[in-house]
């Protein structure tokens, strides 16, 4: 094991700042991961310009990062497995670096066949979208509504429904021209927001029922135009606020339906609760990972030197997937 290592950290200026750190000790009940590929997500921009002193941020130095895969290097007091050598992805604070001592719970096997780039993109996915679906109280053969569905996460959440024997995948984007690529992951039906009213093409396509469930990305106006797209004794599920937090919503949609609203935002869990939602998701999902049914679309892939084009990437809200970097 080496003493020192390369780390991505925040809170010196706008971008992340390339370090040498002391390789850290995995600690009680935690693996020490050696990383190879991490991806990024909308939180890594938001904290990085919460700790920007050149803009009025705090200036506290942090390890950034979410998202990892690697192998095991070494165990923590009191932790058994998984083995050093095993192959995990996972999620925890301050991922990108060579070196990521986090949760033995929040980290799952990496399924055979897998590369790096590819497994280090799937955590934050597969756990926020088959967690979504299970707290909305998903069954095969239910009519599911999924918004923002272009979004990273979206797109995993489209392909988890479809493997989970969802009957009919309502996605929707802003513009049609990315219709082609929702129906490539499996929706069935693609409603271009920009140009059909959501609640009524919805109901169209639903034959006027709505649908059993939906999982919202976008919040605003496309949450409350979601209630009466929701059968009788449906659930909405909240995952992000793509376009705004606030939204006037129709009480009576809410109340005739009997509808359950639900908010999910799984980086605030509980580790116990984390640990949980994250194997759920693995143990479902392993057959559709192995057999590629499941899959992280990767927008592109930087080297840690590229880090401020790839912040840049995330910023500009153009990327379509995942951005990952890969660690020396
Ligand atoms: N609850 C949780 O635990 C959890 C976990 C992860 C992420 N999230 C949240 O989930 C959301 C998606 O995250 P992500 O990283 O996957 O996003 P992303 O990949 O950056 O999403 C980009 C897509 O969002 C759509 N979009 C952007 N602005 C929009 C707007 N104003 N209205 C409607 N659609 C808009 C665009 O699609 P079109 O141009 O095709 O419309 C764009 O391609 C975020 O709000 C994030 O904070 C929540």
């Amino acid at each position: 094991m080496p003493e020192i290592m390369a780390a991505l950290y925040g809170g010196a200026g706008p971008e992340w700042e390339l370090r040498e750190v002391p390789v850290p000790e995995p600690g009680p009940g935690r693996v020490l991961v050696r990383a190879r590929a991490v991806a990024l997500n909308h939180a890594d921009a938001s904290v990085l310009a919460t700790a920007d002193p050149t803009a009025g941020g705090t200036g506290a130095p942090y390890l950034a990062g979410y998202e990892f895969a690697g192998e095991v290097a070494a165990l923590g007091e009191g932790v058994t497995g998984p083995e050093v050598g095993t192959r995990v992805m996972g999620t925890t604070p301050g991922s990108f670096a060579q070196y990521v001592p986090v949760d033995h719970r929040h980290v799952v096997p990496v399924p055979e066949g897998l590369g790096y780039e590819q497994a280090c993109a799937l955590p934050t996915g597969l756990l926020t979208e088959h967690g979504a679906l299970t707290r909305g109280g998903f069954e095969s053969g239910q009519a599911v509504l999924i918004t923002g569905a272009t979004s990273s996460v979206g797109l995993i959440g489209v392909q988890v429904a479809r493997a989970l024997g969802a009957s009919t995948i309502i996605a929707t984007t802003r513009s049609a021209a990315r219709g082609a690529l929702l129906r490539d992951v499996g929706a069935d039906e693609v409603v271009a927001t920009a140009e059909a009213d959501l609640t009524d093409a919805v109901l169209g396509i639903t034959g006027g029922e709505g649908v059993d469930l939906v999982l919202d990305h976008v919040g605003g106006q496309t949450f409350a135009a979601c209630l009466p797209a929701t059968r009788v004794d449906g659930s909405v599920v909240n995952i992000g606020r793509l376009d705004r937090a606030a939204a006037t919503i129709d009480l009576d949609a809410l109340s005739y339906r009997h509808l359950r609203v639900r908010g999910v935002s799984f980086g605030f869990s509980r580790p116990a609760e984390l640990g949980a939602v994250l194997s759920g998701a693995a143990d479902a999902l392993t057959p559709a990972l192995l057999d590629g049914r499941v899959r992280a679309l990767i927008d592109s892939t930087y080297g840690f030197d590229g880090a401020t084009e790839a912040m840049r990437r995330l910023r500009s809200h153009r990327a379509l997937g995942k951005i990952v970097l890969t660690v020396p």
